[in-house]
């Protein structure tokens, strides 16, 4: 090894002890990463792995597009840095095109670089439009962040120590299509949870409630999905009681879900809609749809140093370009077709899988250890993910969040047929080596 080297080596090894997200001395099993090119990804030592994560559902368009590297290089060139005060061209650009692609009556776009940020910007926007409100609501599983407004926005944070700056939100009960409530079926779940949504917003409040912010499918809560019942009867509510609709996108826009907003998949009305991920092509990006009748921000209300990073609306522009003109929406709706069904063949071989869900790549199993309990293998589910990571396949998992046995199958949009092909052959070998090993019980499909 030459010197160079040895440096490098240590200074990594005193890296991973210093960093204050990881545990005391480092976590061994974090992965350090190199390079990217579409859906893979390698480590330090060159080892390859196909990337069923997207890093974070953020890459739709795969890692390193050349269009958007390129567009990044070139705005590196011209500037890199002007504040909000000031236009960029493809800040102009890039605000059109995302309105002309924008759910139906979405024609205003705020840009920041961080979803959660987005989010509290939607918050704001609903709070400028209604000062004498006194609750915003969201849904029990939601997850809308890291800031700390959105930490309380979403599930009770395990040992929550940031309760002193956060406001209360007011939770709601969300329905369950895979565990409704004992004794009624998905659909009547449904229907009893709106109303008991209802009641809670028109009798549970003390004055007017500002908005009404949930996730068309709950990514880190479990992928809880609703039925199109759900979303029209919560936009009926919303539109009798005066409650202002976001629909948080950040994870399943751009493509995900096979359209490019699941707003368009279910036919849902937002009055804001929240994105973030796959917007700024493997840069930070996020920002707010909103229909034109709200006020719009006062000079003040919503401005960041870096709010509008000139780098990222430029690699953003390029990404939705790409995502358009690639046809991405349509290859994830195809891919995510494949996934599904190999996903339900398995599940008849494989008694660990409880349920599939779908649709586009927003694909996952739930691995459950009696088809009957649903009992969640948690554990299995870790087994999973650590087994197709030694054999270069990392799938998301729901470790901090939900009931933590999900595998998650999020590749970029325009991974090959046969990279998504080897990674569920991959997550089939593996199944039914942990199945071995735990002993699951059989059970029938429900
Ligand atoms: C639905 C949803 N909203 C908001 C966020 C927060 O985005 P960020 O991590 O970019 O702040 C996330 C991130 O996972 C998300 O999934």
């Amino acid at each position: 090894m030459t010197d160079t080297l040895i440096h490098q080596a240590q200074a990594h090894a005193r890296g991973r002890e210093v960093l204050l997200h990881e545990p005391a001395g480092g976590d061994p099993d974090k992965l350090t990463l190199v390079k990217a090119r579409g859906s893979l990804v390698w480590d330090e030592a060159g080892k390859e792995y196909i990337d069923c994560t997207a890093q974070a559902w953020s890459n739709n368009l795969g890692a390193n597009d050349p269009r958007v590297i390129e567009a990044a290089i070139e705005q590196t060139r011209r500037i890199t840095h002007a504040r909000p005060t000031f236009h960029t061209p493809a800040l102009l650009e890039l605000a059109e095109l995302l309105v002309s692609i924008a759910p139906d009556g979405l024609d205003r776009v705020g840009f920041t670089l961080h979803g959660s940020m987005a989010v509290e910007m939607a918050l704001k926007l609903a709070l400028r439009n209604r000062p004498d409100a006194r609750h915003v609501a969201v849904l029990h599983d939601a997850y809308h962040g890291r800031s700390i407004t959105t930490m309380a926005a979403s599930w009770p944070h395990p040992g929550n120590a940031f309760g002193v700056l956060q406001p209360q939100f007011l939770r709601l009960p969300r329905p369950d299509l895979y565990r409704p409530r004992p004794g009624l079926t998905a659909d009547q779940d449904t229907e009893m949870t709106l109303r008991i949504v209802r009641d809670i917003l028109t009798k549970g409040t003390e004055g007017p409630v500002a908005a009404l912010i949930y996730e068309p499918i709950q990514g880190n809560g479990g992928h809880n999905g609703f039925s199109a019942r759900w979303h029209h009867g919560i936009r009926e509510i919303c539109d009798e009681l005066g409650i202002m609709l976001i629909i948080d996108e950040v994870q399943t826009g751009l493509g995900r879900t096979g359209s490019m907003w699941a707003s368009d998949h279910y036919g849902i009305e937002p009055d804001v809609l929240v994105f973030g991920k796959g917007v700024g092509g493997g840069f930070p990006l996020a920002g707010v749809l909103a229909k034109n009748r709200f006020a719009a921000f006062l000079p003040g209300d919503d401005q960041l140093t870096f709010g509008q990073f000139p780098i990222s609306v430029a690699a953003g522009l390029a990404a939705v370009r790409a995502i358009i003109d690639d046809g991405l929406c349509d290859r994830a709706a195809a891919h995510g077709e494949y996934a599904t069904e190999r996903l339900r063949e398995m599940q008849t071989r494989h008694p660990l899988i409880g349920d599939v869900r779908s649709p586009g790549l927003m694909v996952s199993i739930e691995l459950v250890r009696d088809r009957v309990t649903k009992e969640p293998a948690t554990t299995e589910a870790h087994a999973v993910f650590e087994l197709a990571q030694e054999r270069g396949v990392i799938f998301g998992e729901s470790r901090y969040a939900g009931l933590g046995n999900l595998i998650k199958v999020k590749p970029p949009l325009d991974i090959s047929r046969d990279h998504l092909a080897t990674a569920l052959d991959v997550l089939d070998e593996v199944l039914t080596e942990v199945e071995k090993t735990a002993g699951t019980r059989t059970g029938e499909l429900s």
